[in-house]
């Protein structure tokens, strides 16, 4: 039976003007804490991908790393990290991207994925879909093939969903404003 995430929404903090006036923050710290509730959020996201033949589990700076890791331990999968620019040693592939609160970079090592390895990217946070949209450029970039893109939590309301609409998006909890 699948787990029903609803009320891990319980443990989730909603800050409001974070970080700035206006935007309604979830706050995942909240839920994190909670031996329970993070155990739950993982065995969900484990569920829905077991079996679907994951060679690697990629995390996005910084929240994806909350995740991506322990996912990928379950799933019996090397982890990737996706990171902010310039923190990774080795030769890189980069991207650009729009950010809801201004611009950003992402890097991953050319040498992270073998073409045709399977791979799902994991984050914490759905919202205009710009993170995972370039995520997904240096995933293809480096001939990655992706099996799906993870969220604990998708913002319905800001239709990120639409920018990833090739691939198999699962998000654990929605929220509609
Ligand atoms: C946040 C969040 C997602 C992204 C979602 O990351 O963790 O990665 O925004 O937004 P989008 O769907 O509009 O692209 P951010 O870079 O702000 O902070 P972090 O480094 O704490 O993860
Ligand atoms: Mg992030």
């Amino acid at each position: 039976m699948p787990i029903n995430c609803e009320p891990l929404k319980e443990l989730i903090r909603t800050v409001p003007d974070f970080p700035k006036p206006g935007i309604l923050f979830y706050d995942i710290t909240t839920l994190l804490k909670d031996k329970n509730g993070f155990a739950q959020l993982i065995d969900a996201f484990a569920q829905y991908y077991i079996g679907k033949e994951v060679d690697l589990v990629l995390g996005i700076e910084a929240r994806g790393f909350i995740f991506g890791p322990a996912l990928a331990y379950r799933l019996n999968a090397g982890f990737v990290p996706v990171r902010k620019p310039k923190k990774l040693p080795a030769p890189v592939a980069r991207v650009n991207y729009d950010l809801e609160y201004g611009t950003d970079a992402l890097e991953i090592h050319l040498d992270a994925i073998k073409p045709g390895q399977r791979v799902i990217v994991v984050d914490d946070l759905l919202a205009t879909g710009g993170t995972m949209q370039a995520t997904v450029q240096l995933v293809r970039q480096l001939g990655g093939e992706i099996a799906g893109l993870g969220f604990a939590i998708e913002l319905d309301f800001l239709k990120g969903r639409s920018k990833l609409q090739e691939y198999d998006v699962f998000s654990l909890l929605h929220y509609d404003e």
